[in-house]
């Protein structure tokens, strides 16, 4: 697909008219394509603009004339059709050994403009995500987002720090290390620095990413049909890269720090047993009683590391718990906060980018109970089938200090389609990137 801006009508194939609901369909050289009404900001339009480049490919068309509705804003014009045309458009096909151009020409009044440009910039770095999150776990390894990132720090001028394996055990990540100690691929520790330029940082931001470039369950194995699609379970990883991707070219004001520890989830006659207990980090002991709950193990060492860099907001995106789908359905993440403000924010933001957000909560004393373990501070699943992204949301907090503004984002469901939707392709979505910038772009209120 290419997009072309124009002063005076092209000779497009057909021209693109964005109607009420109940209208539509194609007569003479007009489309028309219904906007759905009773949808979320954010979503109805990006949705419109998906469902028209689905239906003229559908029929062959080849160029299109698109003409923005007098009464529309240019801000939600340009920044939701621009995006829901290219999010639409996304292919993974890296792995094909024969690709289809995408030949539609996009005919748009008007100028690109800087409004364009975010957008474009935007999609890019979403995009970059959904490759990540494509990628199977035969390519996509602890190493190759290591190596990501260090490509983005190089082309960026961001800082990073890395730790392996052996450097872990002489930290004392045990709790990760558990998870990995089953995988004969090299764990990774990986931590993004990103500074404004020649200036002062406003506040500092440190976004942790759940990074299983694999999750099996591990001895706790998981069922065939349940890991199918557990190539996906780097997709907090994948966000926070993205984000990364993103953050020079937006000349973001605050200072942010990208965290993921990297590594496979793998039986194995190395694996942890179920029953084992492990030192965290953070000095408390876990008796790992379900190796399949190893997101959270991996996430209590990131988090506690995360913390000592003195954030002044702590966020974190995991595809954590099943549960957090039964919960929400698979469009919509589970948000967790400490902090409210910091709450509202992010779902603030998640309604510009299209993007559904839901709080939970991080309070319930009978699933704190829970956590009590028979031999160790406290155990990683609650042994009952009820509130399971609340207790993994609670678990995660014990690794953290008292007083933090902390979000934590179970994005199981959002973070992969099984099928198309919208504007998400089946595969990655994307979920949570352009949510994070759109917070990260938020203008300096004026006192
Ligand atoms: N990666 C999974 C969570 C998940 C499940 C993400 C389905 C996306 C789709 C996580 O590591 C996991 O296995 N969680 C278990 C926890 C349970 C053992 C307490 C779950 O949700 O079933
Ligand atoms: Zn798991
Ligand atoms: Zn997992």
């Amino acid at each position: 697909m290419e997009i072309k801006f124009v002063k005076s009508r092209p000779k497009a194939e057909v021209l693109i008219r964005f109607v009420k609901e109940t209208e539509k369909g194609i007569k003479g050289r007009t489309m028309k394509v219904p906007v759905r009404a009773g949808v979320p900001k954010g979503i109805a339009l990006r949705w419109a603009a998906a469902n028209a480049y689905k239906n003229v490919k559908a029929i062959g068309i080849r160029s299109i004339y698109v003409k923005k509705p007098p009464h529309m804003e240019p801000f939600k014009w340009y920044l939701q059709m621009y995006e829901g045309f290219r999010l639409a458009a996304y292919r993974y096909d890296r792995l094909r050994s024969q690709t289809q151009e995408d030949d539609l020409v996009v005919y748009w009044q008007g100028e690109k403009n800087d409004l364009v440009k975010k957008a474009d910039i935007l999609v890019e770095a979403t995009y970059f995500t959904r490759d990540i999150v494509n990628t199977p776990a035969n390519l996509a390894t602890p190493e190759y987002l290591k190596n990501l990132a260090e490509d983005l720090a190089k082309k960026n001028g961001y800082d990073i720090r890395i730790f392996n394996r052996k450097e872990l055990e002489k930290m004392g990540m045990n709790a990760f290390l558990a998870v990995a100690q089953g995988s004969e691929k090299e764990p990774y520790l990986v931590h993004l620095i990103y500074r404004p330029m020649d200036r002062k940082p406003r506040r500092r931001i440190v976004l942790v990413g759940k990074a299983l470039t694999f999750d099996s369950g591990g001895l706790s194995l998981k069922s065939s049909q349940g890991m199918m699609t557990m190539k996906m379970d780097k997709a907090g990883a994948a966000a926070v890269l993205g984000v990364f991707q993103a953050l020079k070219s937006l000349n973001v004001d605050y200072e942010v720090h990208g965290i993921f520890a990297a590594t496979e989830n793998m039986p194995d006659a190395k694996a942890v047993h179920p029953g084992d207990v492990v030192k965290s980090y953070s000095g408390k002991y876990i008796e790992i009683l379900n190796t399949d709950a190893e997101g959270r193990l991996t996430l209590a060492d990131a988090l506690a590391y995360a913390a000592e860099q003195k954030p002044d907001y702590l966020i974190d995106l995991a595809t954590l718990t099943g549960s957090a789908i039964v919960a929400l359905g698979e469009f919509t993440a589970a948000l967790f906060a400490t902090d409210t403000s910091l709450g509202q924010a992010i779902v603030k933001a998640g309604n510009i980018a299209g993007e559904r957000f839901w709080q939970m909560p991080l309070d319930d004393p009978f699933i704190k109970d829970k956590m009590k373990s028979t031999v160790a501070d406290l155990k990683n699943i609650s042994g009952d089938n009820w509130g399971g992204s609340i207790f993994a949301a609670q678990f995660l907090r014990e690794f953290l200090p008292e007083k933090i503004r902390w979000v934590h984002l179970d994005i199981a469901g959002p973070a992969f389609n099984n099928k198309d939707w919208a504007y998400n392709p089946a595969g990655g979505s994307g979920f949570g990137v352009r949510t994070l910038l759109h917070l990260l772009m938020r203008t300096r209120r004026k006192r």
